[in-house]
């Protein structure tokens, strides 16, 4: 079998649509990077002379960075667009900046925008490949795979697993490509949070709701945890940070009702002492956050390999 009949799929835009032996392929693929990236020399130049754009219209570290090192690291050609100094802020639209980016050949493009569906709206635009880097509150589906791919190096598989998702749930892309892939594989998976963060209609979506923070994550195998995203909300959605934390806050006591083996886990940036206590976050014996940035980059390198066999006639 070709690449293009594992992967069928012209553009990275979201978990859903995505059929299990295709998430399947895609973490066997950064299988091989994350043993690349754990040598000293880690390049490889299957991407030489292509070149990759990053357009981030949104804030980030880790996302935005592991993008640009698995580019390097295949030995494409990586551009960041800096939105600040672009002419998005001299009000160009976005469909004109898409035809721009076009016209400049790139062979993939890597997007980030706050509205959801403005990167499929960017992705029929243009001739290459692109990658969802998360779009508005919609989906973020390389974070998915690494979540998943960081589960599965510590547990050896995804179905079956319980796993809860806390915080909220309501304005997180992360919690919707989770919620998405790890149904598809056959995890079993709650939610947990605050009724105002919980979107309506979770029983479409095949997971378990819960307000109670202790009942929700009573026996689970993963404990994933989402930072408040405070830019997305247009109200008070919590009392206070330090309520919050009393409720929902994952705590060492907390965590002790969990399965004992259970990883705890957050896609960054992580509120310290408001959904998270340092003293977990650090605990080098359960959280995995560490390992989560680095299978980023690995999960980031396959997705940009594969989606860019066609063009390189593989
Ligand atoms: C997340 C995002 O931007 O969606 N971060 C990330 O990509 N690792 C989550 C967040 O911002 O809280």
């Amino acid at each position: 079998m070709t690449s293009a009949e594992f992967f069928p799929h012209r553009h990275l835009l979201g978990i859903a649509g995505l059929q299990p032996h295709e998430i399947m392929f895609l973490l066997d693929e950064a299988e091989q990077w994350v043993a690349l990236n754990r040598q000293s020399s880690k390049h490889d130049d299957r991407l030489a002379g292509l070149t990759q754009i990053n357009a981030f219209f949104e804030n980030s570290t880790r996302t935005l960075l592991s993008f640009e090192i698995a580019g390097k690291r295949l030995g494409a050609d990586v551009v960041n667009m800096h939105i600040a100094q672009s002419s998005v802020k001299k009000g160009e639209t976005l469909i004109d900046t898409a035809i721009t980016l076009n016209a400049m050949r790139p062979d993939v493009i890597v997007i980030r925008h706050g509205s959801s569906g403005a990167v499929a709206l960017i992705a029929d635009k243009v001739d290459c490949p692109v990658l969802n880097a998360g779009d508005g509150t919609h989906e973020h589906p390389t974070q998915g795979l690494l979540d998943a791919l960081t589960i599965r190096r510590h547990k050896g598989r995804i179905a079956g697993l319980s796993v809860a998702i806390c915080g909220d749930i309501l304005h997180s892309r992360v919690a919707r490509s989770n919620i998405i892939l790890l149904t598809n594989l056959g995890a079993q998976v709650r939610v947990v949070g605050p009724p105002t963060l919980l979107p309506p209609a979770l029983d479409a979506l095949g997971v378990e709701a819960f307000t109670d923070m202790d009942a929700g994550i009573a026996g689970v195998d993963v404990v994933m945890m989402l930072r408040l995203q405070n830019e997305r909300m247009d109200g008070a959605y919590v009392p206070s940070a330090r309520e919050y934390h009393a409720l929902w806050g994952l705590t060492r006591e907390r965590l002790a009702g969990a399965a004992p083996d259970a990883l705890v886990m957050h896609p960054g940036p992580m509120n310290r002492g408001v959904e998270i206590a340092s003293d977990v976050a650090d605990d080098v014996n359960r959280s995995v956050i560490a390992e989560q940035v680095e299978m980023g980059v690995a999960v980031r390198m396959a997705c940009l390999d594969v989606l860019t066999r066609g063009r390189r006639g593989r």
